[in-house]
């Protein structure tokens, strides 16, 4: 979907009036421009023409975003939506799919269902477009940021070097992958341990592919605690745990190699900036506090055999006491949590070595 799809682009661009770009880069954000790498919990309607089961461009998905469904795998907006917001962007970051012309300098979200580090991730559902094919797109929209600088190769890159990048993968790589050996071959091949590694591996040659591109200020988002989510709760045993331990200490082997691959590429890589955001430390308070009190049942009616809401039928009505909105994703109220301690630390293991609002600062 890279290329032959995007050539029309180029006439959108070459007739877009150059002030509208002067303009945008004297306004308000904190930085000119915010992209977007992940999976559902950022996918803004990627998606929507692919053909696969994760897809979700029906009601009651997005039934407290501003229009209705747009293949947001939440009720509201998304971290990244939300995050955007913070750093002052007063529009939301468009999908690739749909993205036009200029639009393109304020940032691009690639972010697909489904997605994973590794290519293989989430077959078994349909179409996606994996962290390789993402950065293939995003290779495909710096050409053109090019463009639109007149062919300037040294403008687009202190351009693009003064952008924040999100990246945010891994879920899938265990959830549709690792955890579902029916399907895929890799808990057979490589230990817990042995199977994080390589995803660290093949996530550090992908982060520095990013930064070859031009990304100087790269955040990476840690996974959460993928055993207590209800999709795993109702098909594991959790032997009197709240959640299913094996998959978080699965989980947690992958999370703690983050911070020592952002020493490695912050010392490998010297002017640029990574970070890690702790999504264990900044989903771990005390949601009850926060009047979250539905901590393992989704608030949609979701399906069996999915786990994605049921088209048309009426979700929960009080969306802000539960944490959960289908049995995989968060709703909206956790994204809010999690994209302003993401932004703005709350507690030292929220972000490490500093949050977005300083990375932005930079
Ligand atoms: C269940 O928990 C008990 C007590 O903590 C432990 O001895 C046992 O090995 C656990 N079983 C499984 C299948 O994890
Ligand atoms: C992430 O947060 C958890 C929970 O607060 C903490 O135990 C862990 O040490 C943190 N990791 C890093 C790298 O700061
Ligand atoms: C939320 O609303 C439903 C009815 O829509 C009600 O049954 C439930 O008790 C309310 N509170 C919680 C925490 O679910």
């Amino acid at each position: 979907m890279a290329c032959g799809v995007k050539i029309w682009y180029l006439m959108s661009i070459m007739l877009s009036p150059l002030l509208n770009f002067r303009s945008f880069v004297h306004g308000e954000p904190q930085v000119p421009c915010y992209f977007i790498f992940g999976d559902s919990l950022v996918d803004n309607g990627n998606n929507n023409a692919l053909v696969t089961l994760a897809n979700v461009n029906f009601s009651p998905y997005g039934i407290d975003f501003p229009v209705g469904p747009t293949g947001r795998f939440t009720n509201g907006r998304t971290q990244a939506d939300i995050i955007g917001e913070l750093l002052g962007f007063d529009s939301f970051i468009p999908p690739f799919a749909t993205t036009i012309g200029s639009d393109i300098l304020k940032g691009v979200n690639y972010a697909s269902g489904g997605a994973g580090i590794r290519s293989e991730t989430a077959k078994a559902l349909g179409g996606r477009i994996s962290l390789k094919m993402q950065l293939i797109n995003h290779k495909v929209i710096v050409s053109l940021i090019e463009l639109l600088l007149l062919g300037n190769k040294a403008a687009a890159k202190d351009y693009l070097s003064k952008c924040i990048y999100s990246v945010g993968l891994g879920s899938n790589d265990y959830l549709n992958n690792y955890l579902q050996p029916q399907f895929y071959s890799t808990s057979r091949k490589y230990t817990p341990d042995q199977y994080a590694a390589i995803l660290i591996q093949q996530y550090s040659f992908k982060l520095r592919s990013l930064y070859k591109h031009g990304a100087r200020k790269i955040a990476i988002h840690g996974l959460g605690q993928i055993g207590c989510i209800p999709a795993e709760l109702a098909t594991h045993a959790t032997n009197g745990s709240a959640c299913v331990d094996t998959i978080n200490n699965a989980v947690q082997l992958f999370d703690k190699r983050l911070k020592p691959l952002v020493d490695d590429l912050n010392k490998d890589l010297h002017d640029a900036k990574f970070i890690y955001i702790n999504t264990t430390s900044i989903t771990s308070g005390n949601l009850l506090d926060l009047g979250i009190i539905v901590l393992n049942t989704p608030c949609c009616q979701v399906s069996t055999i999915t786990g994605i809401c049921i088209p048309g039928q009426a979700p929960c009505s009080n969306r802000t006491e539960y944490a959960f909105w289908d049995s995989f994703h968060p709703t909206e109220i956790i994204n809010l949590i999690s994209a302003r301690r993401a932004y703005n630390a709350l507690l030292p293991t929220d972000t490490y070595p500093i949050d977005i609002r300083h990375l932005a600062k930079l």
